[in-house]
């Protein structure tokens, strides 16, 4: 007689880092509840901690076939509530990670009641997951969490540096023009400049170890996954996932990831378990059903941004000037060097009017009837999460791949405008009020309601991320 087959098991590891915990547990949850999968997710010890100060154990507690375990970093140990820095931990991990990684499997497969592990879902920022689980003879999937044309942008990494064009010769690039060079031979982008490529080649530094490490990633690491899963949908980035395609052929599109989610009923232990890294402020959500419809301006920067205390003052009084109420996520650690502190006189002017968090549950703050308006830094969470829900958008892109999404969000899917880097509050004002009143802002509305539709349309039965999630998971199980 046989004996029957377990469950399929993949082991989850993401970059340490809010922007990539979120759609990777998100992933994990969704192949738990709908496809039966045992999971393993893997947090790093600095993480673990930092969830149980925010959330409670409860949020990181192990169920039987939904367990978490945890790996150390490979940076100093730390207790701070605050992001680490970006090129150390690449660093850090791609050097710590990978005989960590396989210990804990060879570890966790020895456990009772802990089915063989049948594949390894890696963030494409942990590409180097391919090496230990060629080792052990596992297929890896890479989950690149940003945008496809975030992505494309990298996966001409390698060609920008063979071609020339970065390392920059020196300072005088940054401001001299340069940066509007057009890239007329980038597949599957139109009218793409220099300055809308991810922000890491602009440098003067011919070792910069952002550059290098996202060439590794591209160029050695995705080749020898399994499959690449995007959190996008095909209407949306059609024309460069074909060329992702070209280069990538396994890529799944599975997203807007987040709403199938919801669709986890409360009466599943799971349902409970989240990946917030700072606690979650519930106030703002009683001030916003106050609020009159799609009146409110929505404000925040995501995880990783900080900004000078200038900057977070223009910020400030642009939206004291535009005379409409906002709700703004002003992180401790938003303001670089320093905490966010906001004067008295600000505070004075729009009491009742506007509200400032540490931190809140956005997704919900999103879809509140209130939310009129966003004005973030266009982390690709925050945009899918935002196009999801139909707002449109003003973006200050802070690094990575923000300038690409910033591109896209503004001349290919018409739901955004740009605020200049170097931020004044007449402008913050003017656009405020363009946004929430103007004749761009109800066009923006208008074709982020379209996207809106397509979204819901992807996810839905028969959908293209619905369907590609189904085949993606058909491919995990053949490892079975
Ligand atoms: C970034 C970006 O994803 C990406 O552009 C880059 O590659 C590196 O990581 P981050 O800057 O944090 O992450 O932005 P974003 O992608 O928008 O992710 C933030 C996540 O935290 C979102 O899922 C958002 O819903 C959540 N969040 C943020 C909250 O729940 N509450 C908050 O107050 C702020």
């Amino acid at each position: 007689m046989s004996t029957p087959k377990s469950k399929s098991h993949a082991v989850f590891l993401p970059y340490p880092a809010q922007g990539h915990i979120n759609p990777m547990l998100k992933l994990a949850k969704l192949l738990h509840h709908s496809k039966a999968f045992h999971i393993t997710f893997i947090n790093t010890e600095f993480n673990h901690n930092r969830l149980l100060r925010s959330r409670g154990p409860n949020s990181v507690r192990s169920l039987p076939d939904f367990r978490f375990e945890t790996i150390p970093d490979g940076l100093p140990q730390s207790d701070q509530d605050a992001t680490q820095d970006i090129p150390a931990l690449c660093e850090a991990t791609r050097r710590t990670c990978p005989d960590k990684l396989k210990e804990l499997i060879l570890r966790i497969e020895k456990e009772d009641g802990v089915p063989p592990v049948t594949c390894i879902v890696a963030d494409g920022a942990m590409g180097f997951a391919v090496y230990p689980a060629k080792e052990l003879g596992l297929p890896v999937f890479l989950f690149f969490t940003t945008s496809a044309c975030g992505f494309l942008g990298y996966l001409n990494y390698a060609q920008l540096v063979k071609r020339g064009y970065t390392p920059f010769k020196d300072e005088s690039f940054f401001t001299n023009g340069y940066l509007d060079t057009p890239l007329d031979w980038v597949d599957g982008m139109n009218n793409v400049r220099l300055r809308d490529l991810p922000s890491f080649i602009q440098t003067t530094d011919p070792d910069d170890i952002m550059v290098n490490i996202n060439i590794k990633q591209c160029e050695d690491d995705a080749p020898h996954a399994t499959g690449i899963i995007l959190n996008t949908f095909e209407d949306l980035e059609h024309d460069v996932l074909h060329a992702i395609r070209s280069r990538l052929p396994n890529t799944y599109t599975v997203g807007p990831i987040s709403p199938l989610v919801r669709c986890i009923p409360k009466s599943d232990p799971i349902a409970s378990i989240g990946s917030n890294l700072w606690k979650e402020d519930t106030g703002c959500m009683e001030w916003l059903d106050k609020q009159v419809a799609a009146s409110v301006v929505y404000v925040n920067f995501g995880s990783i941004a900080v900004m000078t205390a200038e900057q977070l003052l223009e910020f400030a009084w642009g939206l004291a000037g535009s005379m409409h109420p906002f709700l703004w996520v002003v992180r401790a650690d938003l303001v670089q060097g320093s905490n966010a502190v906001l004067p008295k006189e600000f505070l004075e002017e729009i009491e009742g009017r506007g509200v400032m968090v540490g931190w809140c549950n956005q997704e919900e703050v999103l879809a509140h009837r209130a939310i009129g308006g966003f004005l973030n830094h266009c982390g690709w969470n925050s945009t899918i999460e935002s196009i999801y829900e139909g707002v449109p958008m003003i973006c200050w892109p802070f690094f990575a791949e923000q300038p690409t999404n910033c591109k896209y969000l503004c001349n290919e899917w018409g739901m955004g405008m740009e605020i200049g880097g170097n931020v004044k509050r007449g402008e913050v004002e003017a656009m405020v009020r363009e946004l929430m009143d103007g004749e761009k802002g109800k066009e923006m509305r208008k074709r982020a309601g379209e996207w809106k539709d397509k979204a819901r349309a992807a996810i839905m039965a028969g959908g293209s991320s619905y369907n590609n999630l189904d085949k993606l998971v058909e491919q995990m199980n053949q490892f079975n």
